[in-house]
């Protein structure tokens, strides 16, 4: 079956899908940004998980409940900070994706929102950012997956008509 990927200008909060991603920190816990709004919306026991989750390395991904999001599940990603592109910051990037796509195929699940995962207080350039989610996103789903929807959920009028450029170009 082929997977519909998407963007939309919106909150991720507010999003109906089976697990919304959380740009965090590694300490998963409730920090500023997406993170913060994702956590207040969620309410405390979404942190109370999160701790007795002992962190996640950058690159690497968590999932819990939705607790009282509309989204059933959270999956927790931490994103590279930005260095001016010198400490792998890129590949760091792409595994955030990856393995948040794994985690929601082995988990069954069928639809997956994500934010723009470094772009906003870790200062990764938003362009790169978006291509580099638009390409991995592109070439997992090419593979057999649960995965029926994958949406890209922008904040800002201007980072919407950014994935919205990308995801319109053939690349991949
Ligand atoms: N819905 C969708 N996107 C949002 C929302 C929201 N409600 N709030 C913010 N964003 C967007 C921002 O505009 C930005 O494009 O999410 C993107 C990621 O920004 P940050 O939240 O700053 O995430 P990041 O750059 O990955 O930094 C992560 O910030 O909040 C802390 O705990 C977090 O330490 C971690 C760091």
């Amino acid at each position: 079956m082929l997977t519909i990927v998407e963007a939309v200008q919106g909150d991720i909060t507010k999003q109906d899908v089976d697990a919304i991603v959380n740009a965090a920190n590694s300490a998963l816990l409730a920090g500023a940004g997406v993170c913060g709004a994702i956590h207040k919306a969620a309410g405390p026991q979404l942190e109370e998980e999160c701790r007795a989750l002992g962190g996640c390395p950058t690159g690497e991904a968590r999932i819990t409940k939705g607790y009282n999001l509309v989204a059933r599940n959270v999956i927790h990603t931490v994103g590279p900070v930005w260095h001016g592109g010198t400490q792998n910051e890129p590949t760091l990037l792409r595994n955030c994706y990856e393995n948040s796509l794994r985690l929601a195929t082995g988990h069954k699940l069928k639809s997956i929102a994500f934010p723009a995962i470094s772009t906003g207080i870790f200062g990764y350039p938003f362009e790169l950012a978006a291509q580099a989610a638009a390409d991995t996103v592109r070439a997992f789903v090419k593979q057999p997956s649960s995965l029926e929807l994958v949406r890209f959920v922008c904040f800002s009028e201007k980072d919407y008509e950014g994935y919205r450029g990308i995801l319109a170009s053939p690349r991949v």
